[in-house]
């Protein structure tokens, strides 16, 4: 019976394979190599090494699903957005397996696929508004009954989770440096009083650059002074603060219009544990739903890419082999 779908993801510097039984509604496997350890003493991807990851890894967790083969339906892969030399790798091996397997492919688009990963093992709970919180995007979503998806507002530099990394490299914490800047917050106070960002701009954008260049000069004077490694948790709080009240500015502008009866945070950084206690704060306010997903399904990974794929797949919707091609960048970017 072929009654898998095979996940694949490769987008950025994480090797990535699972499998989702569309007849259980369940993901039965699932298993990634991530590159954190090779990147972080650059202080982020370096995009020729994580090419060269992934054409190593995404074999490796082939082999480890060989026996589940012939039962796979079809095969959903990350084809956009991403690093391009990342998404190759993971579209070339879904074009061989899907040649070989004579099975249809289906081309996924990450953001979607981090918007499933709030239902990996339920039906989809359309409409609903979506923090799409990650290290390449930082987006309100608003998606319709019919899960048409309209961008309510989006960065216009770095992303959220960007910035984190950002930071954590100026003060040499390496990459990615979401959880460990997090984590020194949480030991410090916000003795800095950075200033948020387009707190007073009616323009419902995000921009985190100019925070980026406070810390930036903060370190530097902290440094001067012989005093950066007693700073590093009020650095980190000042700094974490900052871009969570410049998220929860806009989000609260927007909310309070579309006023949502569900709303869903998603991306690697929807792990922070400081925003998830907003966003569940303005959803009390509302008396919205709120969903996050499993905190190993935040960051990416294919569980979400075959969940969204299955979508696709109910609806026939499959790709030529040969048309399907790779996007850095996709129509909500
Ligand atoms: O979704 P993801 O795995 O990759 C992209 O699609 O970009 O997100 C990774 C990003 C990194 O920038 C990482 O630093 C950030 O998510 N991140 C966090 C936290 N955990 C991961 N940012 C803030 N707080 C966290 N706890
Ligand atoms: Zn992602």
């Amino acid at each position: 019976m072929k009654d898998l779908i095979l996940g694949i993801e490769s987008s950025c510097d994480d090797s990535s394979v699972a499998l989702f039984d569309t007849v259980n509604f369940k993901i039965i496997h699932h298993e990634k190599i991530s590159q954190e350890l090779e990147h972080s003493k650059f202080g982020g991807v370096v995009p020729e090494l994580a090419a060269r990851l992934h054409t190593a890894a995404l074999p490796k967790l082939a082999e480890n699903i060989l026996e589940f083969l012939p039962r796979v339906a079809a095969v959903a892969v990350t084809n956009e957005p991403g690093l391009s030399v990342s998404l190759i790798g993971g579209v070339s091996m879904a074009k061989a397996l899907s040649l070989a397997l004579e099975i249809p492919i289906i081309g996924v688009n990450h953001l979607i696929g981090h918007i499933y990963s709030l239902f990996l093992e339920d039906a989809a709970q359309f409409p609903m508004g979506i923090l799409l919180v990650s290290g390449g995007h930082t987006m309100i979503l608003d998606i319709s009954n019919s899960g048409e998806i309209a961008v309510l507002a989006k960065t216009s530099d770095d992303s959220f989770g960007e910035s984190f990394d950002k930071v954590a490299k100026m003060l040499n914490l390496g990459y990615p440096g979401g959880k460990v800047i997090e984590n020194l917050a949480r030991e410090g106070e916000d003795k800095f009083h950075f200033t948020v960002p387009l707190l007073h701009d009616k323009r419902l954008e995000f921009s985190f650059s100019g925070l980026k260049n406070q810390v930036r000069l903060t370190i530097a004077k902290c440094a001067e002074d012989g005093k950066l490694e007693a700073n590093l948790s009020d650095i980190s709080c000042s700094f974490q603060t900052a871009a969570i009240a410049h998220i929860m500015d806009k989000l609260k502008r927007i909310y309070a219009e579309k006023k949502w009866a569900k709303f869903g945070v998603v991306g690697g950084a929807s792990a922070n544990l400081a925003l998830r206690s907003e966003i569940q704060n303005l959803a009390q306010i509302y008396g919205s739903a709120l969903y996050f997903a499993p905190l190993e399904y935040c960051s990416d990974n294919a569980a979400m890419i075959a969940r969204a794929g299955f979508e696709k797949y109910k609806n026939g919707e499959f790709d030529e082999i040969s048309a399907l091609k790779i996007n850095p960048k996709c129509k909500f970017d």
